[in-house]
C-alpha cells in the first residue's frame, strides 16, 4: 500500500455491538439479492409504495391524446413521479438522461391496436440494452386467458430468468384483450399466475374486492388508470386501491389527458405518499390547476 506507514491505527471495532439489522419494505422481496433489491428500492420510497408514470401507450396504439408531444408533455412532471413507464425510443428521445427517476423500460414487442388479437407479442428488448438504460424493472405484458397466452407466459419467463441472472426485476403487466373479462375472479387469477410465474411487481388494474387480489398476491401490484375518467374518480380509485393494498398506481391517461396533468399527479401523490382523502386532493388539485393557468 503506498500509505504503509503513517496511517492512523485502527482501534473502533464495535465489539459487543450487533450488525444493524436490516428491514427491506418492498412485499415478497425480503430475500431478493442486493442489486435487485436496490433496483426495487429506487421504484419503492420508504413507505413502500410508488407512483409510476406510464407513457408507453404510443408502441401500442400511436400518438395518443394528451401524448402527441412527450418531449414538451413529460418533462414538467418529473418531479412528480417517482418511476418512468415508457419505451427505450420515448426515453431517449424525450427525457434529459440526468433524470434521476426509476424506470420500467417497456421490454416486450406487442402487436398494434389495429390487429383484432394483440396476444401475440414477443420479447424486445434485450436486457443488456435494459441495463444500458438503466433500467430499474423491466415491464412484460401479458395476456392470461387470450390466444396467445402461452407466447406471453414465455415471454415473461425469458425475462424473469434474465432479470434473476443480473438483478433487474420484472413488471408483469396484466393486459385486457378486447374479449376478456374484467371480473375479480380474472384479476385474481391473472396477477396470482403472473406472481407465481416469478414476476417481482404486478399491474393490473382496479376492480371489486381488490383486497382480496392484493391479499393473494405475494408481490408488490400497483394500478394501471385505464380510460379517461373525471379526476375526482380516478383520486377516489386511486385512494381505494392503496387503502386495499395496493403498493400504488401505474397511470397514464388519467394523468395525461387531466385538464392540468403536473396538478393531477401532484394530487395523485397526496393520495398514495401522504394517505389524503380523494377530496382532499381534488380540492388541492383545483387549486394547483388554476395556479399552472
Ligand atoms: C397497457 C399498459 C399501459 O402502460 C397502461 O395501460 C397505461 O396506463 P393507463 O391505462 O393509466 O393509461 O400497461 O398494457
Amino acid at each position: 500500500m503506498a500509505d504503509k506507514d503513517g496511517n492512523v491505527l485502527a482501534k473502533d471495532y464495535g465489539i459487543g455491538i450487533e450488525p444493524p439489522q436490516r428491514i427491506f419494505s418492498v412485499k415478497g422481496h425480503q430475500c431478493a439479492g442486493w442489486g435487485m433489491q436496490g433496483r426495487l428500492s429506487q421504484i419503492f420510497g420508504d413507505d413502500g409504495r410508488t407512483i409510476m408514470l406510464a407513457f408507453d401507450h404510443g408502441y401500442i396504439m400511436g400518438s395518443t391524446a394528451g401524448l402527441e408531444r412527450l418531449d414538451l408533455v413529460i418533462p414538467p412532471l418529473l418531479p412528480y413521479a417517482d418511476c418512468l413507464m415508457a419505451t427505450r425510443g420515448a426515453l431517449r428521445t424525450c427525457i434529459p438522461g440526468n433524470h434521476r427517476k426509476a424506470v420500467a423500460l417497456r421490454c416486450t414487442a406487442d402487436t398494434s391496436v389495429l390487429k383484432d388479437d394483440m396476444s401475440f407479442g414477443s420479447a424486445g428488448v434485450d436486457i443488456e440494452d435494459a441495463i444500458r438504460m438503466n433500467a430499474s424493472c423491466m415491464a412484460v405484458q401479458c395476456f392470461v386467458g387470450a390466444a396467445g397466452e402461452l407466447d406471453s407466459l414465455k415471454t415473461l419467463s425469458y425475462y424473469v430468468n434474465q432479470g434473476e441472472k443480473y438483478g433487474v426485476p420484472v413488471l408483469g403487466v396484466v393486459a385486457v384483450g378486447k374479449e376478456m373479462e374484467r371480473t375479480t375472479r380474472y384479476f385474481s387469477l391473472a396477477t396470482r399466475l403472473l406472481a407465481e410465474q416469478g414476476a417481482h411487481i404486478i399491474k393490473t388494474y382496479y376492480c371489486d374486492n381488490f383486497e382480496q387480489i392484493t391479499a393473494a398476491c405475494p408481490v408488490p401490484i400497483v394500478i394501471a388508470g385505464g380510460k379517461k375518467i373525471p379526476e375526482s374518480e380516478a383520486l377516489a380509485m386511486a385512494y381505494r386501491a392503496v387503502n386495499e393494498g395496493a403498493a400504488g398506481v401505474d397511470m397514464g391517461r388519467n394523468v395525461l389527458q387531466a385538464a392540468c396533468p403536473s396538478a393531477m399527479l401532484r394530487a395523485i401523490r397526496m393520495v398514495v405518499h401522504e394517505n389524503a382523502k380523494p377530496e382532499e386532493a381534488y380540492h388541492a388539485y383545483e387549486l394547483w390547476r388554476k395556479d399552472v393557468k
